[in-house]
Order: structure tokens, then C-alpha cells, then sequence
């Protein structure tokens, strides 16, 4: 897929927050992997400030592998062979003269950003003065902003040293082979487009549910709360996807601009389109206030105000604690017409499903006739395809993309602030948050939200 027209490969990757927590989940494996498929042999320089040395890195390297994915040896020989550290304040310019020095004839460096956004101006602008930012990229990650104020504040920041074909924001969910294959599923084939409306699609449920709690990030969940974790950027980037107008191919930007003009059609939501859930016990995670009215749970109704949409009802369900991991899309299809068979049947399950996590699959569901006497029918399930979920995960896929110059599964600027647009009126208390219990399908006040003659899809899921 083609991004922006800013192809040059990069020539050096620097980390900064080197020694945190996702530097430790997430980075250390990607770059394993990268070097092990032969996609990174450059400089890898990480920058953090915590009185270590090259020799702490490279172990607390070995220590992130172990437990994430496993050590390969040799790619691993060859992670620490390019790995350099420096350990310094990011508000020190020193710092930044011994990064630029690092860097030596290094022309394209990506920056990638792994640090707390509060420290992004700070970088940022030290990144600038130093000279490090000349040809570079910028790899920043989520949270963008808590609203739609502090997002264009963050981007008016990155801006002023990067202009917007450098900056690269991670939304981990467009790097998920599941999420890719819905945009290859719609526009590699010619037969879904022209259901693919008001006209044929009764309705849509997205629903994202996990079986665990706030795992430990009670403090940074508090300061989230499902809407702002993953409803304005994972859900809505995946609704995006799977209701954006085809890309022309011709298009600089095209799959961007589609996602764009899809996202600035959705209408914003009011404090009627939402109900918000809390576990039990919710209150007693670590980090978690005891009066805390931070939501786990979200029931949205969304409307997209295009032609091709225009009245069909969209609801994403999300929540923590709920009985299943899953993230799965059901889009149902109109009904017959008229009913022939059984009238006692109920003849009108027409509908696809996109499994997207913990495996991927695509199914029709349709009716089909049991054999033998009597037209009596039972659901049946085509599934189109199964495949290894993350082949290529998610960070992997990224950076290698961001190294590459090519955007395309990145977050737009206008993308991320019209999401925050769509949701601005629902954030925080503005609506009850209703109690329910851990395994459950959150709060049973959110089937309002459903339309008339509709229920619940429930993903299978895992368990874990
Ligand atoms: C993160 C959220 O962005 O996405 C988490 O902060 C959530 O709360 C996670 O659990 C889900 O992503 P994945 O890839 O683990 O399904």
C-alpha cells in the first residue's frame, strides 16, 4: 500500500523511554524480529534516563525476550551488536548533542517516541535544536490527547518540528492482520460492495470484550476509562475501515483520506447514544479511586451521516471483565422479504461476521435446509477464512512500516481530532456509570442502544 510519498528508507532507530515498560513489551521483541526477517540492520539507539549503561540495556533486552516471545540467539547477537544507549535528561542538552553525535552520517532517523505524552514537547523541541530532526520521522503512541483539545495541543507540538508526513502516531490495532484483512476482504472483491449500504445492511455490532480487569493499570486506567482506552481510537478506526468508501489507487494517502472522510462523517454522539458500566470490585484494583465513576464498560450507538449509511445503526459494545476475550464484527444483512417456509422459523439470520481477535476469521451465516422431510432449515456458518492471528504482529508490522516511510496503517491528524469530536460529549460523567457483575455482558441498561427485533451478538471468544 502506498502512504505518503516520503519513501526513503530510514537509517537509524532511536527509542526514547528505552528502559520502560513498553520499550520491555513491545519494542525489544519487534526489533528481534525485524533483524531476524532481515528488516533492520541500522543503528538502534535508546535514550533514557535512569544511570545505565550500554551493558544494563542490552540485559534488561535479554529479560524482555525471555518473557516475550523467546530469545533467537542469533538475531538477538545481532540486536545488541546494533544497540548504543544513551543515558541522559531529555530537558539536558547534552542529551541531544551526544544523540546528534550517535547519529553520525545517519540522514532519515525515526524517533520513536515511547514516553509519557507530557514529555513530547520537551523532546520534541530538543530534537529540533539539536539537528536530530532533519529527514527524521516521529513514531508517537496512544493516548493522543484525553480530548479534543489536548490532542490538537499535542498536535500543534509535534508540528512545529515535524511536518505531518513525518509524524507516524500508533494505533496498534490498524497493525493487526485481522483489521488489514477487513480492508483487502472489502476491495479485493467485487461482491461485497454492492450490499455494502443502507439498502442491505439492517445493522452492524462491533464488539470488543475482555475476560480480565484493568490488569494492574488501575492508575492509568482511572485517568482513561473505556471510552478514551479504546472506543475513540481502536473501535472507531476499526468502524472506519469497515464502512470507508473504496481508495482510489491513483491517491497519495488514498486508504487515509478514505478513513478521513469517513470518520468526519460520523455524527457526533449525545449522552442518549451511550451507557457506561463499572465492574464490581472495580474499586478495589490497585491505583483505583474508591468513589471512582471510571467506566470498564461502553454501549455506543453510532450513526454515520453519509448517503451509504444514512439510518443504519452501528453499536460498539467494549468492556473489561465481560465472559469472553473477542473482538468480532457482525453485520446483518436485511431479511426476505417474505416468508415462505416455517413461519414459526426465524428465517432472517442473513449476516457476516469478522472475528478479528483472539483468531481471525470470516464468516457468512445464512439458513440452509436440515435434510430430510419437511422444509425446516438451521443456521449454517461459511467460513471464508482462518488464519494465524498477528503472522506478523502488530509492532513489528509498524515500525517496519514507519522505517519504510509508508502511513498507511498510522493515525491521521485530522483522523484523531475528528474522533475526539465524536465523542467529546460522552467523556467522563456525563451519563450514570451502572454496576455489573465480572462475567457478565456489562449492564443490562445498555439494551436500549439495541434496535427493535435485535439482540446481542456475543462473541465466542477465549476465555482468557
Ligand atoms: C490497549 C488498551 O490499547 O488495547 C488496553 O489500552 C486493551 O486496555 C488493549 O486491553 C487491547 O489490545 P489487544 O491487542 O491486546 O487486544
Amino acid at each position: 500500500m502506498a502512504g505518503e510519498a516520503e519513501q526513503d528508507r530510514c537509517d537509524a532507530l532511536v527509542f526514547f523511554g528505552a528502559t520502560g515498560d513498553l520499550a520491555y513489551k513491545q519494542i525489544f521483541p519487534a526489533l528481534q524480529s525485524m533483524i531476524r526477517h532481515g528488516n533492520l540492520d541500522v543503528p538502534i539507539i535508546g535514550v533514557a534516563k535512569a544511570g545505565w549503561t550500554l551493558d544494563d540495556l542490552k540485559s534488561r533486552a535479554h529479560d524482555s525476550l525471555s518473557e516475550h516471545g523467546g530469545v533467537d540467539e542469533e538475531a538477538y547477537a545481532r540486536l545488541v551488536a546494533q544497540l548504543r544507549y544513551i543515558d541522559g535528561d531529555y530537558g539536558d542538552a547534552a542529551t541531544f548533542a551526544a544523540l546528534r553525535r550517535e547519529l553520525g552520517d545517519a540522514r532519515h532517523p525515526l524517533h520513536y517516541l515511547a514516553i509519557p505524552p507530557v514529555l513530547f514537547g520537551t523532546v520534541v523541541e530538543a530534537l529540533g535544536s539539536s539537528g536530530s530532526a532533519d529527514g527524521a520521522r516521529v513514531v508517537v503512541e496512544k493516548p493522543f490527547g484525553r480530548d479534543l483539545a489536548s490532542a490538537q495541543e499535542l498536535n500543534r507540538t509535534l508540528g512545529t518540528v515535524f511536518p505531518e508526513r513525518r509524524i507516524f502516531r500508533i494505533d496498534h490495532y490498524l497493525g493487526k492482520e485481522a483489521v488489514e484483512n477487513l480492508l483487502y476482504f472489502r476491495f479485493a472483491n467485487a461482491f461485497l460492495e454492492p450490499i455494502w449500504d443502507r439498502d442491505h445492511v439492517r445493522d452492524v455490532q462491533i464488539t470488543m470484550a475482555e475476560s480480565f480487569g484493568v490488569a494492574g493499570r488501575g492508575a492509568f486506567y482511572e485517568q482513561a476509562g473505556a471510552i478514551r482506552d479504546v472506543v475513540q481510537n481502536h473501535m472507531l478506526q476499526v468502524l472506519a475501515l469497515l464502512t470507508m468508501d473504496a481508495p482510489s489507487p491513483h491517491a497519495l494517502d488514498g486508504v487515509r483520506n478514505e478513513r478521513a472522510r469517513l470518520m468526519s462523517s460520523i455524527r457526533p454522539l449525545t449522552p442518549d447514544d451511550v451507557v457506561r458500566g463499572q465492574f464490581h470490585g472495580y474499586h478495589d484494583e490497585p491505583g483505583v479511586a474508591p468513589d471512582s465513576t471510571v467506566e470498564t464498560f461502553a454501549a455506543v450507538r453510532v450513526s454515520i451521516d453519509n448517503w451509504r449509511w444514512d439510518g443504519v445503526p452501528f453499536i460498539i459494545r467494549v468492556g473489561k471483565q465481560l465472559p469472553v476475550t473477542s473482538c468480532e464484527i457482525q453485520v446483518t444483512l436485511d431479511h426476505p422479504p417474505t416468508q415462505i417456509f416455517d413461519a414459526e422459523e426465524d428465517t432472517r439470520r442473513n449476516a457476516l461476521r469478522f472475528t478479528l481477535s483472539p483468531h481471525v476469521e470470516l464468516a457468512l451465516q445464512a439458513r440452509a435446509k436440515v435434510p430430510g422431510e419437511g422444509m425446516v432449515g438451521e443456521q449454517v456458518e461459511l467460513v471464508a477464512q482462518y488464519l494465524e492471528p498477528n503472522a506478523l504482529p502488530p509492532y513489528e508490522r509498524l515500525l517496519g512500516d514507519a522505517m519504510r516511510g509508508d502511513a498507511t496503517l498510522f493515525a491521521r491528524e485530522d483522523t484523531v481530532e475528528d474522533a475526539w469530536r465524536v465523542v467529546g460529549a460522552i467523556l467522563d460523567d456525563v451519563t450514570p456509570v451502572h454496576r455489573y457483575e465480572p462475567g457478565t455482558w456489562g449492564p443490562s441498561e445498555a439494551d436500549r442502544l439495541l434496535p427493535p427485533d435485535d439482540c446481542w451478538h456475543e462473541p465466542r471468544g477465549s476465555t482468557r
